[in-house]
Protein backbone atom coordinates (compact mmCIF):
# COMPACT_ATOMS: atom_id res chain seq x y z
CA UNK A 1 0.00 0.00 0.00
CA UNK A 2 1.50 3.35 -1.31
CA UNK A 3 2.05 5.72 1.79
CA UNK A 4 -0.54 8.46 2.22
CA UNK A 5 -3.12 6.25 1.53
CA UNK A 6 -6.43 8.08 3.26
CA UNK A 7 -7.49 5.90 6.09
CA UNK A 8 -10.89 6.28 8.21
CA UNK A 9 -12.05 4.08 11.00
CA UNK A 10 -14.64 4.90 13.43
CA UNK A 11 -14.83 3.88 16.65
CA UNK A 12 -18.11 3.68 18.46
CA UNK A 13 -18.74 5.73 21.61
CA UNK A 14 -21.04 3.07 23.49
CA UNK A 15 -18.29 1.17 25.23
CA UNK A 16 -14.97 1.83 26.69
CA UNK A 17 -11.91 -0.30 25.63
CA UNK A 18 -10.69 -3.45 27.03
CA UNK A 19 -7.90 -5.52 25.89
CA UNK A 20 -9.46 -6.79 23.12
CA UNK A 21 -9.74 -3.55 21.09
CA UNK A 22 -6.09 -2.76 22.43
CA UNK A 23 -4.53 -5.50 20.93
CA UNK A 24 -7.42 -6.38 18.14
CA UNK A 25 -7.90 -2.84 16.72
CA UNK A 26 -5.53 0.55 19.05
CA UNK A 27 -2.50 -0.99 18.48
CA UNK A 28 -2.51 -1.10 14.88
CA UNK A 29 -4.15 2.31 14.37
CA UNK A 30 -0.59 3.34 15.82
CA UNK A 31 1.56 1.67 13.52
CA UNK A 32 -0.79 3.09 10.28
CA UNK A 33 -1.02 6.51 12.00
CA UNK A 34 2.76 6.70 11.61
CA UNK A 35 2.54 6.08 7.58
CA UNK A 36 -0.90 7.00 6.41
CA UNK A 37 -3.50 10.09 5.94
CA UNK A 38 -5.18 8.85 9.22
CA UNK A 39 -8.88 10.16 10.19
CA UNK A 40 -9.79 8.39 13.68
CA UNK A 41 -13.58 9.54 14.55
CA UNK A 42 -15.63 8.74 18.01
CA UNK A 43 -19.35 7.52 16.70
CA UNK A 44 -21.39 9.93 18.31
CA UNK A 45 -24.14 9.50 16.34
CA UNK A 46 -24.13 5.92 15.75
CA UNK A 47 -24.94 5.72 19.63
CA UNK A 48 -28.27 7.28 19.15
CA UNK A 49 -29.50 4.51 17.80
CA UNK A 50 -30.47 3.14 21.74
CA UNK A 51 -31.08 7.39 22.58
CA UNK A 52 -28.76 7.32 25.55
CA UNK A 53 -28.99 10.03 27.96
CA UNK A 54 -28.06 13.66 26.82
CA UNK A 55 -25.06 13.59 29.58
CA UNK A 56 -24.09 9.75 28.55
CA UNK A 57 -23.75 10.49 25.04
CA UNK A 58 -21.35 13.86 25.82
CA UNK A 59 -19.72 11.79 29.00
CA UNK A 60 -18.96 8.50 27.16
CA UNK A 61 -17.44 10.79 24.12
CA UNK A 62 -15.43 12.43 26.23
CA UNK A 63 -14.16 9.14 27.59
CA UNK A 64 -13.51 7.26 24.91
CA UNK A 65 -11.58 10.39 23.63
CA UNK A 66 -8.89 10.31 26.57
CA UNK A 67 -8.80 6.83 26.04
CA UNK A 68 -7.70 6.43 22.67
CA UNK A 69 -5.61 9.49 23.57
CA UNK A 70 -3.65 7.85 26.30
CA UNK A 71 -3.31 4.87 23.90
CA UNK A 72 -1.08 6.77 21.88
CA UNK A 73 -3.67 7.86 18.65
CA UNK A 74 -1.44 11.18 18.07
CA UNK A 75 -3.50 13.75 17.09
CA UNK A 76 -0.24 15.35 15.65
CA UNK A 77 -0.19 12.22 12.74
CA UNK A 78 -4.33 11.68 12.38
CA UNK A 79 -7.19 13.47 12.29
CA UNK A 80 -9.15 12.75 15.73
CA UNK A 81 -12.49 14.33 15.85
CA UNK A 82 -16.19 13.51 16.70
CA UNK A 83 -18.47 12.53 13.66
CA UNK A 84 -21.53 14.98 15.17
CA UNK A 85 -18.99 18.22 14.99
CA UNK A 86 -18.82 17.39 11.17
CA UNK A 87 -22.50 18.63 9.84
CA UNK A 88 -21.25 17.40 6.13
CA UNK A 89 -21.42 13.58 7.36
CA UNK A 90 -25.16 13.97 7.88
CA UNK A 91 -25.42 15.71 4.67
CA UNK A 92 -23.62 13.20 2.30
CA UNK A 93 -25.80 10.49 4.53
CA UNK A 94 -29.23 12.17 3.13
CA UNK A 95 -27.78 11.66 -0.39
CA UNK A 96 -27.11 7.92 0.61
CA UNK A 97 -30.21 7.24 2.13
CA UNK A 98 -31.76 8.40 -1.60
CA UNK A 99 -30.07 5.62 -3.19
CA UNK A 100 -29.84 2.97 -0.60
CA UNK A 101 -32.72 1.09 -0.85
CA UNK A 102 -35.01 -0.75 1.80
CA UNK A 103 -34.85 -4.68 0.85
CA UNK A 104 -30.84 -4.19 0.93
CA UNK A 105 -30.57 -2.62 4.32
CA UNK A 106 -32.95 -5.18 5.62
CA UNK A 107 -30.91 -7.93 4.88
CA UNK A 108 -27.61 -6.72 6.27
CA UNK A 109 -26.42 -9.20 9.38
CA UNK A 110 -25.85 -6.63 12.05
CA UNK A 111 -29.03 -5.02 11.20
CA UNK A 112 -30.82 -7.95 11.97
CA UNK A 113 -29.04 -9.24 14.73
CA UNK A 114 -29.59 -5.20 15.99
CA UNK A 115 -33.40 -5.68 15.48
CA UNK A 116 -33.62 -9.27 17.43
CA UNK A 117 -31.92 -7.82 20.43
CA UNK A 118 -33.74 -4.74 20.57
CA UNK A 119 -37.42 -5.90 18.87
CA UNK A 120 -39.10 -2.48 20.76
CA UNK A 121 -37.10 -0.28 19.07
CA UNK A 122 -36.08 -1.07 15.49
CA UNK A 123 -35.89 2.76 14.08
CA UNK A 124 -34.82 4.02 10.74
CA UNK A 125 -31.42 4.89 12.23
CA UNK A 126 -30.87 1.11 13.00
CA UNK A 127 -31.80 0.73 9.54
CA UNK A 128 -29.60 3.29 7.99
CA UNK A 129 -26.72 2.27 9.94
CA UNK A 130 -24.73 1.54 6.86
CA UNK A 131 -25.59 4.67 4.67
CA UNK A 132 -24.66 6.65 7.52
CA UNK A 133 -21.15 4.40 8.20
CA UNK A 134 -20.60 5.15 3.87
CA UNK A 135 -20.89 8.63 4.83
CA UNK A 136 -17.86 8.47 7.33
CA UNK A 137 -16.23 6.86 5.16
CA UNK A 138 -16.28 8.77 2.11
CA UNK A 139 -17.12 11.96 3.22
CA UNK A 140 -13.21 11.92 2.97
CA UNK A 141 -12.84 9.78 -0.13
CA UNK A 142 -11.51 6.81 2.31
CA UNK A 143 -9.63 4.08 0.75
CA UNK A 144 -8.78 1.75 3.83
CA UNK A 145 -10.57 1.14 6.68
CA UNK A 146 -9.18 -0.72 9.39
CA UNK A 147 -12.19 -2.95 10.49
CA UNK A 148 -12.78 -6.20 12.33
CA UNK A 149 -14.23 -9.10 10.38
CA UNK A 150 -17.80 -8.04 12.15
CA UNK A 151 -18.09 -4.82 9.96
CA UNK A 152 -17.28 -6.53 6.21
CA UNK A 153 -20.76 -6.30 5.31
CA UNK A 154 -21.09 -3.00 6.22
CA UNK A 155 -17.83 -1.94 4.50
CA UNK A 156 -19.45 -3.47 1.36
CA UNK A 157 -22.51 -1.43 1.52
CA UNK A 158 -19.95 1.28 1.25
CA UNK A 159 -18.61 0.72 -1.98
CA UNK A 160 -22.03 -0.26 -3.12
CA UNK A 161 -23.20 3.15 -2.43
CA UNK A 162 -19.85 4.75 -3.48
CA UNK A 163 -20.60 2.89 -6.73
CA UNK A 164 -24.19 3.73 -7.17
CA UNK A 165 -23.88 7.22 -7.26
CA UNK A 166 -21.10 7.45 -8.78
CA UNK A 167 -22.85 6.07 -12.03
CA UNK A 168 -26.46 7.75 -10.95
CA UNK A 169 -24.32 10.90 -11.25
CA UNK A 170 -21.72 10.10 -13.81
CA UNK A 171 -19.19 11.53 -12.19
CA UNK A 172 -16.03 9.49 -10.35
CA UNK A 173 -16.47 10.72 -7.00
CA UNK A 174 -16.17 8.26 -4.57
CA UNK A 175 -13.20 5.50 -4.58
CA UNK A 176 -14.14 2.00 -3.44
CA UNK A 177 -12.98 1.64 0.33
CA UNK A 178 -11.55 -1.47 1.04
CA UNK A 179 -10.58 -3.12 4.41
CA UNK A 180 -7.12 -2.26 5.42
CA UNK A 181 -4.60 -5.40 5.12
CA UNK A 182 -3.30 -6.44 8.51
CA UNK A 183 0.13 -8.33 8.70
CA UNK A 184 -0.82 -11.88 9.62
CA UNK A 185 1.08 -11.88 12.62
CA UNK A 186 -0.27 -8.46 13.65
CA UNK A 187 -3.68 -10.13 14.24
CA UNK A 188 -3.83 -11.23 17.51
CA UNK A 189 -6.83 -12.19 19.30
CA UNK A 190 -7.08 -12.07 23.05
CA UNK A 191 -9.50 -14.44 24.53
CA UNK A 192 -12.16 -13.62 27.35
CA UNK A 193 -11.86 -14.48 30.85
CA UNK A 194 -14.57 -16.88 31.00
CA UNK A 195 -13.67 -19.65 28.81
CA UNK A 196 -15.00 -18.62 25.85
CA UNK A 197 -12.91 -17.57 22.63
CA UNK A 198 -13.33 -13.99 22.67
CA UNK A 199 -12.70 -10.69 24.95
CA UNK A 200 -15.97 -8.35 24.68
CA UNK A 201 -18.28 -6.25 26.42
CA UNK A 202 -21.16 -8.25 25.22
CA UNK A 203 -19.68 -11.80 26.59
CA UNK A 204 -20.99 -11.02 29.90
CA UNK A 205 -19.57 -9.30 33.27
CA UNK A 206 -16.26 -10.42 33.92
CA UNK A 207 -14.84 -11.68 30.70
CA UNK A 208 -13.50 -8.19 29.96
CA UNK A 209 -10.52 -6.37 30.91
CA UNK A 210 -10.85 -2.62 30.68
CA UNK A 211 -8.24 -0.66 30.14
CA UNK A 212 -9.78 1.73 33.08
CA UNK A 213 -10.19 -1.07 35.44
CA UNK A 214 -8.72 -0.43 38.85
CA UNK A 215 -6.19 -3.09 40.28
CA UNK A 216 -8.93 -4.59 42.31
CA UNK A 217 -11.22 -5.03 39.86
CA UNK A 218 -8.56 -6.63 37.43
CA UNK A 219 -7.53 -8.84 40.15
CA UNK A 220 -10.90 -10.37 40.71
CA UNK A 221 -11.28 -10.88 37.21
CA UNK A 222 -8.26 -12.15 36.70
CA UNK A 223 -8.76 -14.62 40.22
CA UNK A 224 -12.37 -15.88 38.79
CA UNK A 225 -11.30 -16.73 35.00
CA UNK A 226 -13.01 -19.78 34.30
CA UNK A 227 -10.06 -22.21 34.49
CA UNK A 228 -10.60 -26.78 34.84
CA UNK A 229 -9.42 -28.98 37.90
CA UNK A 230 -6.16 -29.35 36.73
CA UNK A 231 -4.02 -31.98 34.24
CA UNK A 232 -4.21 -35.50 35.64
CA UNK A 233 -1.19 -36.91 33.68
CA UNK A 234 1.81 -35.64 31.97
CA UNK A 235 1.82 -33.89 29.12
CA UNK A 236 -2.53 -34.08 29.05
CA UNK A 237 -3.62 -31.56 26.18
CA UNK A 238 -5.14 -28.52 27.65
CA UNK A 239 -8.69 -27.44 27.94
CA UNK A 240 -10.37 -24.45 25.25
CA UNK A 241 -9.90 -22.25 28.93
CA UNK A 242 -7.04 -23.02 30.12
CA UNK A 243 -5.61 -22.84 26.44
CA UNK A 244 -7.17 -19.56 26.73
CA UNK A 245 -5.24 -18.03 30.09
CA UNK A 246 -2.01 -19.75 28.81
CA UNK A 247 -2.46 -17.68 25.56
CA UNK A 248 -3.75 -14.48 27.69
CA UNK A 249 -0.21 -15.09 30.17
CA UNK A 250 1.97 -15.59 26.92
CA UNK A 251 0.88 -12.07 25.47
CA UNK A 252 0.93 -10.00 28.78
CA UNK A 253 3.48 -11.62 31.14
CA UNK A 254 5.58 -12.69 27.58
CA UNK A 255 7.28 -15.69 26.23
CA UNK A 256 9.05 -16.87 29.19
CA UNK A 257 6.43 -16.51 31.78
CA UNK A 258 4.17 -18.79 29.25
CA UNK A 259 7.02 -21.31 28.85
CA UNK A 260 7.72 -21.82 33.00
CA UNK A 261 3.54 -22.10 33.12
CA UNK A 262 3.93 -24.74 30.35
CA UNK A 263 6.55 -26.67 31.04
CA UNK A 264 4.50 -26.87 34.91
CA UNK A 265 1.16 -28.04 33.05
CA UNK A 266 3.12 -30.38 30.59
CA UNK A 267 4.29 -31.89 34.33
CA UNK A 268 1.15 -31.96 35.68
CA UNK A 269 2.22 -29.57 38.64
CA UNK A 270 1.12 -26.56 37.36
CA UNK A 271 -0.51 -23.71 40.11
CA UNK A 272 -3.44 -22.31 38.19
CA UNK A 273 -3.44 -20.17 41.01
CA UNK A 274 -0.02 -18.92 40.98
CA UNK A 275 -0.31 -17.85 36.99
CA UNK A 276 -3.34 -15.79 37.89
CA UNK A 277 -1.74 -13.87 40.51
CA UNK A 278 1.40 -13.00 38.46
CA UNK A 279 -0.99 -12.32 35.13
CA UNK A 280 -3.18 -10.07 37.31
CA UNK A 281 0.04 -8.30 38.57
CA UNK A 282 1.54 -7.73 34.83
CA UNK A 283 -1.58 -6.89 33.69
CA UNK A 284 -2.32 -4.03 36.51
CA UNK A 285 1.42 -3.09 35.48
CA UNK A 286 0.81 -3.32 31.78
CA UNK A 287 -2.67 -0.75 32.15
CA UNK A 288 -1.29 1.53 34.92
CA UNK A 289 0.44 3.98 32.80
CA UNK A 290 -2.55 4.05 30.46
CA UNK A 291 -5.28 4.26 33.51
CA UNK A 292 -2.64 7.12 34.70
CA UNK A 293 -2.75 8.67 31.56
CA UNK A 294 -6.85 8.45 31.05
CA UNK A 295 -7.28 9.99 34.80
CA UNK A 296 -4.45 13.39 33.73
CA UNK A 297 -6.88 13.42 30.13
CA UNK A 298 -10.16 13.40 32.44
CA UNK A 299 -9.30 16.12 34.76
CA UNK A 300 -8.05 18.27 31.40
CA UNK A 301 -11.29 19.54 29.49
CA UNK A 302 -8.77 22.14 27.95
CA UNK A 303 -6.38 20.00 26.30
CA UNK A 304 -9.49 17.62 25.52
CA UNK A 305 -11.17 20.63 23.88
CA UNK A 306 -8.45 21.84 22.10
CA UNK A 307 -7.94 18.54 20.22
CA UNK A 308 -11.53 17.72 19.53
CA UNK A 309 -12.12 21.41 18.46
CA UNK A 310 -8.17 21.02 15.82
CA UNK A 311 -9.74 17.88 14.72
CA UNK A 312 -12.94 18.77 13.63
CA UNK A 313 -11.95 21.75 11.31
CA UNK A 314 -9.31 19.74 9.79
CA UNK A 315 -12.04 17.00 9.42
CA UNK A 316 -14.59 19.88 8.10
CA UNK A 317 -11.64 21.08 5.62
CA UNK A 318 -11.66 17.53 4.09
CA UNK A 319 -15.53 17.03 4.74
CA UNK A 320 -16.30 20.57 2.89
CA UNK A 321 -14.44 19.63 -0.38
CA UNK A 322 -16.34 16.52 -0.56
CA UNK A 323 -19.61 17.74 -0.38
CA UNK A 324 -19.37 20.47 -2.46
CA UNK A 325 -18.40 18.45 -5.80
CA UNK A 326 -21.00 15.79 -3.87
CA UNK A 327 -23.93 18.85 -4.19
CA UNK A 328 -22.35 20.29 -7.82
CA UNK A 329 -23.16 16.69 -8.89
CA UNK A 330 -26.62 16.42 -8.01
CA UNK A 331 -27.24 19.67 -9.15
CA UNK A 332 -27.24 22.27 -6.03
CA UNK A 333 -26.75 25.58 -7.80
CA UNK A 334 -26.54 29.00 -5.90
CA UNK A 335 -29.31 30.58 -6.77
N1 LIG B 1 -19.53 0.24 12.75
C1 LIG B 1 -18.24 0.34 13.37
C2 LIG B 1 -18.19 -0.59 14.57
O1 LIG B 1 -19.21 -0.98 15.07
C3 LIG B 1 -17.96 1.74 13.81
C4 LIG B 1 -17.96 2.69 12.68
C5 LIG B 1 -18.87 3.65 12.41
C6 LIG B 1 -16.98 2.73 11.65
N2 LIG B 1 -18.53 4.31 11.28
C7 LIG B 1 -17.38 3.79 10.78
C8 LIG B 1 -15.81 2.01 11.39
C9 LIG B 1 -16.62 4.10 9.66
C10 LIG B 1 -15.06 2.34 10.28
C11 LIG B 1 -15.47 3.39 9.42
O2 LIG B 1 -17.12 -0.94 15.00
Amino acid sequence: MANNTTVVSGIRSTGFLHLGNYFGAVKQFLDIQEQQQCYFFIADLHSLTTHPKPDDFFENTKQVLAEYLACGLDPEKAVIYRQSDINEITELYLYFNMIAYLGELERVPTFKEKARQQPDNVNAGLLTYPTLMAADILIHKGERVPVGRDQEQNLEMARKFARRFNELYDQAIFPEPQPYQFEEQELVKIPGLDGSGKMGKSEGEGNAVFINDEPEVIRKKVMRAVTDSGPTAENQPKSAEVQNLFTLVYHISGQEAHDYHDEQYRKATVRYGDMKKQLAQDLITFTEPLRERIRELMAEPEYLRKVATEGAEQARASARHTIEEVRHAVGHQSF
